[in-house]
């Protein structure tokens, strides 16, 4: 089968993380589903899919993440409740989203960093090019395209691995996967180097990875091939990069603007700024 033809047509959403950084409100609660006013973190990923033209939701979960199905299901208890009352149209955007679109889980048994969980994901992918999004990296742009539309139209034209990039203050190199490559057009780099979170002496430039992928489905083979690097964990970093020196990634500068909500600092901002758009 032809690897790189296909549309995209699934999302893998690694959500098996403890998020430590938010404890203790994920003792109970998957950090996933953490909300930025009243929509879950997972849920504007969700919509960022759909909204590309991606309707295939796998979902890599772990324990105690429960809540992210029951989220993504009719509640007929809920629904029964509100029916024909004024508080109907709390539920609009939900019953939307799950008519749209089909969810499927995998569970990651063990952490052993984002390449691994990107390999679980593997029997519902299957052999065909997809998208990644990272819910705690949210992304808006305002009305324009999302940064994964974006990408599923860059990927039309380049038929490779795709990674979001974003320009970062140079101490700030140990957070992200930090590139190098060449600009073949403006915003749009082949992919030359990367580096899993490198000290600030020694990366290669200041365009960091931002939570947004579009796969080739040969990542797979290659990340069963890659050993445990930053942290002991199996980094996607490492893996892209062999695709890189094949010249098979591209780095993409989107539009828009990306909030971390995995740390206390973005999630604030990104409440912020989602109340005052809402009261525009
Ligand atoms: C992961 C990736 C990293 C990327 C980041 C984007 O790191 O390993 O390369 O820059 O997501 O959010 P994490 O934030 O999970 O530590």
């Amino acid at each position: 089968m032809p690897q790189n033809t296909t549309k995209i047509k699934k999302c893998l959403f690694p959500a098996a993380g403890y998020g430590t950084r938010f404890l203790p409100a994920t003792k109970a609660i998957p950090k996933e589903m953490l909300p930025i006013l009243t929509k879950p973190l997972l849920q504007y990923g969700v919509e960022e899919a759909l909204g590309a033209g991606v309707g295939n939701m796998a979902i890599v979960t772990g324990r105690g993440k429960r809540a992210i199905e029951d989220h993504f299901d009719i509640s007929y208890e809920l629904e029964h409740q509100i029916k024909g009352t004024s508080k109907e149209h709390y539920l609009t955007e939900i019953r939307s989203v799950i008519t749209k679109c089909t969810f499927s889980y995998t569970r990651q048994i063990e952490m052993k960093g984002l390449g691994h969980a990107i390999l679980c994901g593997e029997p519902i992918i299957g052999y065909e090019p997809f998208a990644v999004i990272l819910a705690d990296d949210l992304c808006d742009n305002d009305g324009g395209d999302s940064v994964l539309s974006q990408m599923v139209k860059l990927y039309e034209k380049y038929q490779c691995s795709i990674v979001a990039v974003e320009e970062i203050p140079a101490e700030d190199s140990n957070k992200y996967g930090v590139i190098a490559g060449n600009e073949e057009e403006s915003g749009i780099f082949r992919v030359t180097d990367m580096v899993e979170k490198p000290e600030p002496k020694d990366a290669p430039s200041n365009l960091a990875i931002i939570g947004r992928y579009i796969l080739t489905p040969d990542i797979f083979d290659i990340i069963r091939e890659t050993k445990p690097g930053k942290g002991g964990e199996i980094q996607i970093t490492d893996a892209l990069l062999a695709q890189a020196k094949k010249g098979k990634v591209i780095a993409y500068k989107f539009k828009g603007k990306r909030f971390d909500c995995g740390s206390v600092d973005g999630f604030v901002e990104a409440t912020n700024y989602f109340y005052n758009k809402s009261k525009a």
